[in-house]
């Protein structure tokens, strides 16, 4: 498990933090396998009913880790991206995944929350996915999954313009449930997910079962955009974006 992945089980609910604040939460290869993980193992612990997913005060996620996004770029990581294994998992997960959400949800830190089941964010939210001007493309199966939240609009505002996206208008567009003060975040996160836990269990899982729908064409859409997705990392538009950022300040 990651040292930035922490996990505590409590009421029937496994909570995940994302806990890396000093990079505002972009997530690295091994911080992807920490979820992937965490998840695999909530989903075989019967004391579990609910996931919840959490962030840090000020930074849900800068999404994936840009030096990662070099690594890639240049062969030096053979392997696929380790985000697929994490992507997978929230597109089929089994049991109930809640999001909670304060500050900053940038690239997988927006598009992560469209598998999610619910998801609270706080008033001071920005989501954004800035796949484009990195001269990447989207992913996690967002492309399809995000017109079908939103419609295609919205979709398209945020997901090939990357314009950002408060939490007012994240919750008229359907991509979050409810808005709340940063200090109220976690704990009422943490009531829903409960609330959430302690359902009659098979009820709860025929009826998420069937208002989630069969998600195998969500899946197959991820694996097409992760295709295009690494196709497109070694473009010069990437690499120059990459390089930007990784050299901004100097
Ligand atoms: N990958 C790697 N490092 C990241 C990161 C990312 N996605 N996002 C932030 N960081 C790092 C910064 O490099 C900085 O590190 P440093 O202190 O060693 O210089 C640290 O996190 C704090 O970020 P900073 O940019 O100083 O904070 P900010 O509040 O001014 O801006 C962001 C926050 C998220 C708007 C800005 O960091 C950003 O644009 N990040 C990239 C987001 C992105 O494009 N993600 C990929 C989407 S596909």
């Amino acid at each position: 498990m990651s040292e930035h992945i922490e996990t505590i089980r409590a009421q029937g609910v496994l909570t995940i933090r994302m806990n890396r604040p000093d990079k505002k939460n972009a997530l690295t290869t091994g911080m992807y396998r920490g979820l992937a993980s965490a998840i695999s193992d909530a989903e075989k612990d019967d004391e579990v009913s609910a996931i919840l997913i959490l962030g840090v005060p000020g930074a849900f996620s800068a999404g994936n880790d840009i030096a990662d996004f070099l690594a890639a770029a240049t062969g030096q990581e053979n392997e696929p991206l380790a985000a697929f294994d994490f992507l997978e998992k929230i597109i089929m997960v089994e049991k109930p995944l809640i999001a909670g959400v304060d500050g900053l949800a940038i690239g997988v830190g927006t598009t992560m929350l469209m598998h999610c089941d619910y998801v609270i964010a706080s008033n001071q939210c920005l989501f954004r996915t800035p796949f484009v001007d990195l001269g990447l493309t989207t992913e996690a199966g967002s492309s399809l999954i995000g017109p079908r939240i939103m419609g295609h609009h919205r979709a398209f505002s945020l997901l090939v313009l990357g314009e950002p996206m408060n939490a007012e208008e994240a919750l008229t567009c359907g991509l979050v449930n409810r808005v709340v003060t940063p200090s109220e975040l976690e704990e009422s996160a943490m009531s829903v997910a409960a609330g959430t836990a302690a359902k009659p269990a098979e009820a709860l899982k025929v009826t998420r079962d069937l208002v989630r729908g069969d998600r195998h064409d969500v899946l197959d859409r991820m694996r097409h955009e992760m295709d295009l997705f690494e196709e497109r990392l070694k473009s010069e538009d990437a690499r120059a974006a990459i390089d930007a950022f990784l050299n901004k300040g100097k």
